[in-house]
């Protein structure tokens, strides 16, 4: 495995500088994660839109990792509040470009997301992958994510007829 070079370092989010690069992650983040699911134009305007609203979030934290000036990944992370937790992290997305992958790069961009948490005064981090997704499975795992709640899913075809 080659070392991480002194240069890759991580910084914030700016649309101006690394929309176009996050947005092309967006094709394997997505149709790894939701197989059969294509993603198009509407997709990308909407995600587009939602990132440059979470850019100006303070309860949003999102960060590129970058490498002589080129992104080679990308984390998205967010403070929320639900009915039983008022204060939870919830990782949103992460991604490392194919060639870099194998060098815990996406575990650096973890640990970035957690920290930014903690910083918030949070204290559980929680996230949502595809079972088939084995690879993100394994690096959730590594740093330290265990299963608390299954989302379980019925496919219900076509209506029955005489219903
Ligand atoms: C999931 C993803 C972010 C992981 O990125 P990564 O930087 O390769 O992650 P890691 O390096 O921590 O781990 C990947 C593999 O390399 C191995 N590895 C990590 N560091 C290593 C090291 N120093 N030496 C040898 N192997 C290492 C890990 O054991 C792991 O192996 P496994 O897949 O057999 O379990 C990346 O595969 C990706 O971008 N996938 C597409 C997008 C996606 O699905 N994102 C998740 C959305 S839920």
């Amino acid at each position: 495995v080659a070392t991480v070079p002194e240069t890759t370092v991580i910084r914030p989010f700016r649309s101006r500088e690394h929309m176009t690069r996050v947005l092309q992650f967006q094709y394997e983040v997505y149709q790894r994660n939701f197989p059969g699911f294509v993603v198009g134009r509407a997709f990308l305007a909407d995600y587009e839109r939602q990132l440059r609203q979470a850019e100006r979030s303070p309860v949003e934290g999102l960060w590129v990792l970058e490498e002589q000036g080129a992104v080679i990944g990308f984390v998205w992370a967010a403070l929320m509040s639900t009915m039983v937790d008022p204060k939870v992290g919830y990782i949103k997305n992460v991604y490392v470009v194919p060639e870099r992958r194998g060098q815990a790069l996406a575990e650096r961009l973890m640990e970035q997301a957690e920290q930014w948490m903690r910083e918030h005064g949070v204290e559980r981090s929680a996230l949502d992958v595809t079972v088939s997704n084995r690879t993100a499975v394994g690096l959730y795992e590594r740093c330290g994510y265990h299963v608390q709640r299954y989302r379980m899913e019925k496919d219900l075809g076509e209506k029955e007829p005489g219903l």
